[in-house]
């Protein structure tokens, strides 16, 4: 089997690569390509993953290019974990949606609308270039923001393609750790879209255990999301969000900490990861796999820093810092499309009637049942009044990023920032749409 990597020189693919060696089942990777615009970023990697693959019996064998077309032919599954921009892209998008007073993230609230404005046309050309070179792969995405990417590429591919995220299994895991259940065979009820989606029950033997860990203040207090959000507030809710709904449910606060801030979280990786990746070009040295640990450590434990700072939660848990968060699902899910073994993960697909307020062909984040046909989502207890029309505003929102790439009409654009419930004004959404434009060379297409 034969894995095309897009994205091959990003500094998580280690990750990926560690999870493939761990795989000594039939039907596995034996093959890994890596595409990246950047060769020296992939020799970078490459040297990493040469140290990981030492005394590993039949490692799959790693390959590298900046030829994407020459990636994608022959590929059984294709990974897309691109950053369009690079982080000083991100380190913009941030940075200019804090200037103007709202959130500047990642994938949330403004930053995530200009980095979803620059990265769907380039999704979609990758969609094209698949459908084109490698027609029967499976597309896993991993690129930012991943539902409203899955959804563009999923414009071409259909269900070929199907968007991951770490973050609900982390949040399943923590909850059923908390109540002594095991994440592998606990039924998770969770929905909602990517980055925005709450865990409403977890049911083991048709009991809901979630009312147990509701009702118990001291549990509440012992884990991530308890710590974010306080006790009181999940209570009131009778759910437990993804972590990221912590930017709106806390916005004022996450905002005034973001802005407040020394320099932006992509503005920190920038430079952690400029330092990581000038330290293997250099002759010599150490061990390129002990440098790399040593940088994913200590990104991982500064990881939504400043959120925990805003909600005074104390340092992240060291369980929560263990691996076994996006490349165990990409794992999980080649394993069960190549050996057609049923199982079940929470992913982002196209709706098809599990989430009532949206329309078939919008990608939501489910659990799905997944085998040698594909991911098939399951339909679960409908969201509530609040949940199902935040998720119908931001999806809104989403269809307007697609809309203004799709066309290059700043108007759309203008539309996506304006209508999204963290951006309180349309004329910020007019200076956000001119300042993204002239920051981003990947944006000149807006007219
Ligand atoms: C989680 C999310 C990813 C996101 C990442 C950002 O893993 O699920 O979608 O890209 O956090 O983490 P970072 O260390 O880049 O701030
Ligand atoms: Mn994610």
């Amino acid at each position: 089997m034969r894995l095309a990597l897009l994205g091959g020189g990003g500094f998580r693919v280690p990750l990926v690569y560690g999870a493939l060696l761990g795989d000594r089942a039939e039907g596995r990777i034996t093959e890994l390509v890596l595409y990246d615009v950047d060769s020296g970023r992939l020799t970078a990697v490459a040297r990493v993953l040469a140290e990981q693959a030492e005394g590993v019996p039949d490692a799959p064998a790693v390959t590298v290019t900046t030829d994407l077309d020459e990636a994608l032919r022959g590929a059984d599954f294709v990974f897309s974990a691109i950053r369009v921009g690079g982080l000083e892209g991100r380190a913009a998008d941030e940075r200019i949606a804090l200037a103007e007073g709202v959130l500047g993230q990642e994938t949330v609230g403004a930053g995530g609308i200009a980095y979803g404005l620059r990265t769907v046309p380039v999704a979609v050309e990758i969609a094209r270039r698949v459908a084109r070179l490698a027609p029967d792969a499976l597309v896993i995405n991993f690129t930012n923001p991943a539902g409203l990417v899955t959804e563009a590429m999923a414009g071409v591919l259909g269900d070929r393609v199907v968007g991951i995220c770490d973050s609900p299994v982390g949040l399943g895991r923590r909850v059923a750790r908390l109540l002594g259940a095991d994440p592998a065979t606990a039924w998770i009820d969770y929905a909602g879209l990517n980055h925005l989606g709450w865990l409403r029950g977890l049911r083991v033997g048709g009991r809901d255990l979630l009312p147990g860990l509701l009702a118990d203040p001291v549990l509440l207090g012992s884990f991530e999301e308890g710590r974010l959000f306080g006790a009181d507030w999940l209570r009131t809710l009778g759910a437990v969000p993804n972590e990221y709904l912590h930017y709106y449910y806390f916005n004022r606060e996450t905002v005034a900490a973001y802005r407040s801030a020394e320099r932006t979280r992509g503005a920190f990786l920038h430079e952690q990861q400029d330092g990581f990746y000038a330290a293997m070009r250099r002759p010599g040295g150490g061990s390129a796999l002990a440098a790399w640990d040593r940088t994913r450590a200590e990104r991982e434990a500064t990881y939504m820093a400043h959120n925990r700072q805003a909600a005074g939660a104390g340092e992240r848990d060291a369980a929560d810092l263990e691996s076994g968060g996006y490349e165990q699902v990409a794992l999980a899910l080649m394993r069960a499309v190549a050996r057609d073994e049923r199982t079940t993960l929470i992913l982002n697909v196209r709706n098809r009637g599990a989430l009532a307020p949206l329309d078939a062909d919008a990608v939501v984040e489910v659990p799905c049942l997944v085998d040698g046909n594909g991911a098939h989502p399951v339909t679960v207890s409908p969201l509530t009044g609040h949940a199902a029309g935040l998720v119908t505003a931001v999806k809104a929102v989403e269809r307007e990023v697609l809309a203004a790439a799709g066309s290059g009409s700043r108007e759309r654009a203008v539309a996506a920032f304006a209508l999204h419930p963290l951006v309180d004004s349309v004329t910020v959404a007019r200076r956000l749409v001119d300042a993204y434009a002239a920051a981003h060379p990947g944006l000149a297409y807006l007219r």
